[in-house]
């Protein structure tokens, strides 16, 4: 969860490196750095804090000359938050500066190793035992970098995003990636490398997606490649055709409103190449109906609210497809030693595809055999790349650290799979395929007609600024819809704030319960609605203030709940496509009545690309 970037090239390379970095701050943002060779040697300036800190330092970067640089914005992993741990790293001679995304697993046995050697280090960092091992086979290989930079990839362990810098080769950016991910961009300024693609933007479309112990070599005007071993090897670039703006706020406070704002159209970007003729046409899947049919059980594995994506299409696969599902949260999945039997499907739900837990679960699946499909929304991310087949949602770029539109898109994705898995096994009628078809066709002008009562929201949300603890309840989807309400509250405005089953309350948490305390009930499955109510009154008699999210027809729980937000009314199986959206705002207005920092909250990345 750090960003790094590099350019070589004819232009200053420190204002581009800050324009890179401002871009990728949603990746970290502890810490900032960047090393620049002014012509005769590596200067490196860094600062704890904000791009700005740094931007400020470095007068943005007019205060470093020089056509070659790297660049980092941190995400503390190993080593606090200070200016001596921040990036980049240098050798002791200070001829080699590196900047790292990602963990070296085995830093401590190297640093030991190097230590013995007579090396000293200056920082609590795994990053700088890179640049010291660098130095090490640099002296041993006849101050050859390539094969440093081999030689160094064949002994550390872990995870690793590398940009390398050598004063002895003032016009060679070399760079490197496992597990951690890099691009490579192609520009008439020159040639860059980067994190992730909307640093790189404003210069070039023409990106080239590094896989796995690939090294990268760039010059002005050269990008060469090769394999873990230093032997070249040819790529293709990819272009890309993302709005530029797409990664720009458009006159939004947050990236957050603004992806929330961007839902109706991430959802139909989503599901319309899917739909035609009252057809599913998701021809990514790459399944015969043969192999749809010889499912036996699906396992969906994500973390966070991709997880919660999950847990409420386990309804639908169960529903609709009648094929069991299991849910499962990366991080426990992947050290659980899950059971596949014959027919097992592993779905893998990730944004970003480089969670690390996600990934490692996709790496377990498909060391077992087991059939693999990763929903994605980064184009190129590893788990896209790994998995055996990958059903894209288009949500474009998501900078908020707290998802939104990429939710909506898992959410839709998921049940146009179903659809298609239950008319394929013979579950549904085409007239029932057109029927929910037709309802999630509606879902983003409902979506839209949700998004424009904002100020009701807005206003109630300035209530609960100084609220201590929230809790979100329901049964069935409406309890996975809680789930995610209750994240987004927490995530972004530091409330504490818990789902629970409504069924549950009663088992303890309900002592939990104080005069005032705000319940917030979700209230969309229609066999579910009575039991819920009931759980209202129980909460409301201990003093809870009841705020209900329900379908505009349900009229009569204005007797019970103290304040309601309708939405308009869909399938049951798709509420959690608008009831999330009031639910999305209120945690966002919370987060601005309390004057937080909406898109960059306190300890959180957008990739958790460690375990
Ligand atoms: C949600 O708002 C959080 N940002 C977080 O829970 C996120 O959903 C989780 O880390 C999974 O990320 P991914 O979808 O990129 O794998």
């Amino acid at each position: 969860m750090c960003g790094i970037v590099g350019y070589v090239g004819k232009e200053q390379a420190a204002p581009i490196l800050l324009d890179g970095l401002s871009k990728l701050e949603y990746r970290g943002y502890d810490s900032a750095g960047m090393a620049v060779y002014d012509g005769e040697k590596i200067v490196i300036n860094k600062s704890t804090g904000r791009l700005k800190v740094l931007s400020e330092l470095t007068h943005d970067g007019e205060n470093m000359p020089g056509h070659i640089g790297i660049g980092h914005t941190r995400w503390a992993t190993h080593g606090e938050p200070t200016e001596t741990n921040a990036h980049p790293h240098f050798n002791e001679s200070k001829t080699i500066a590196v900047v790292h995304n990602g963990i070296i697993e085995n830093y401590l046995k190297l640093k030991n190793l190097l230590i013995e050697r007579g090396y000293q280090f200056v920082s609590d960092t795994d990053t700088e035992v890179v640049a010291h091992l660098l130095d090490y086979y640099y002296k041993k290989y006849d101050k050859d970098p390539l094969t440093a930079v081999v030689k160094v990839i064949h002994r550390v362990e872990g995870s690793y995003a590398l940009g390398i810098i050598f004063a002895d080769y003032p016009d060679v950016v070399y760079s490197v990636r496992k597990d951690s991910p890099l691009i490579v961009g192609k520009a008439k300024e020159g040639n860059l490398i980067a994190s992730d693609v909307p640093a790189v933007l404003k210069y070039t479309r023409d990106v080239y997606f590094i896989e796995n112990e690939e090294i990268a070599r760039l010059t002005e005007d050269t990008i060469e490649f090769f394999n873990v071993d230093g032997e070249p090897i040819q790529k293709q670039s990819k272009h890309i055709d993302w709005d530029i703006n797409a990664a720009e706020k458009n006159g939004y406070e947050h990236f957050m409103l603004k992806e929330i704002y961007e839902q109706p159209k991430a959802v139909r970007d989503t599901i319309s190449p899917r739909i035609k003729d009252g057809k599913i046409i998701i021809e990514e899947l790459g399944m015969t109906d043969e192999e749809i049919r010889s499912i036996k059980k699906i396992h969906i594995v994500a973390c966070g609210s991709a997880y919660h994506t999950g847990v409420t299409n386990k309804y639908i696969f169960e529903g609709l497809a009648r094929i069991p599902v299991e849910v499962d949260l990366a991080s426990e999945f992947r050290y659980r030693n899950p059971i596949f039997e014959e027919g097992a499907l592993v779905i893998i739900i990730s944004q970003s595809g480089e969670t690390a837990d996600s990934l490692a679960a996709l790496r377990l699946a498909k060391e077992k055999g087991v059939k693999t499909l990763g929903i994605v929304n980064v184009v190129g991310s590893s788990i896209a790349r790994e998995a055996d087949k990958v059903m894209y949602t288009w949500a474009g770029p998501e900078i908020a650290v707290a998802t939104t539109k990429a939710y909506s898109c898992q959410l839709v994705a998921q049940y146009l799979l179903a659809l298609k898995f239950a008319q394929v096994r013979g579950q549904i009628t085409d007239e029932q395929l057109k029927e929910y078809l037709h309802e999630i066709e509606m879902l983003p002008n409902q979506i839209e007609i949700l998004l424009g009562n904002k100020e009701r929201i807005q206003k109630f949300a300035n209530r609960y600024v100084a609220a201590k603890d929230v809790f979100f309840i329901g049964r069935g989807i409406d309890y996975a819809i809680s789930l995610e309400g209750s994240l987004k509250l927490k995530e972004i405005s530091y409330i504490h704030s818990e789902a629970y089953a409504a069924g549950e309350l009663k088992h303890g948490t309900i002592s939990l319960i104080e005069d005032g305390t705000l319940v917030t009930a979700v209230v969309t499955q229609e066999e579910l609605y009575k039991k819920t109510i009931s759980n209202i009154v129980e909460v409301k008699t201990r003093g809870a203030y009841v705020l209900a999210v329900t379908n505009d027809d349900n009229l009569d729980i204005e007797k019970t709940a103290d304040s309601v937000i309708y939405i308009p009314k869909t399938n049951a199986y798709f509420t959690n496509s608008l009831a999330i959206i009031p639910l999305q705002l209120f945690a966002y207005y919370v987060s601005v009545g309390k004057g937080l920092d909406v898109d960059k909250p306190r300890n959180l990345a957008k990739s958790v690309t460690v375990e």
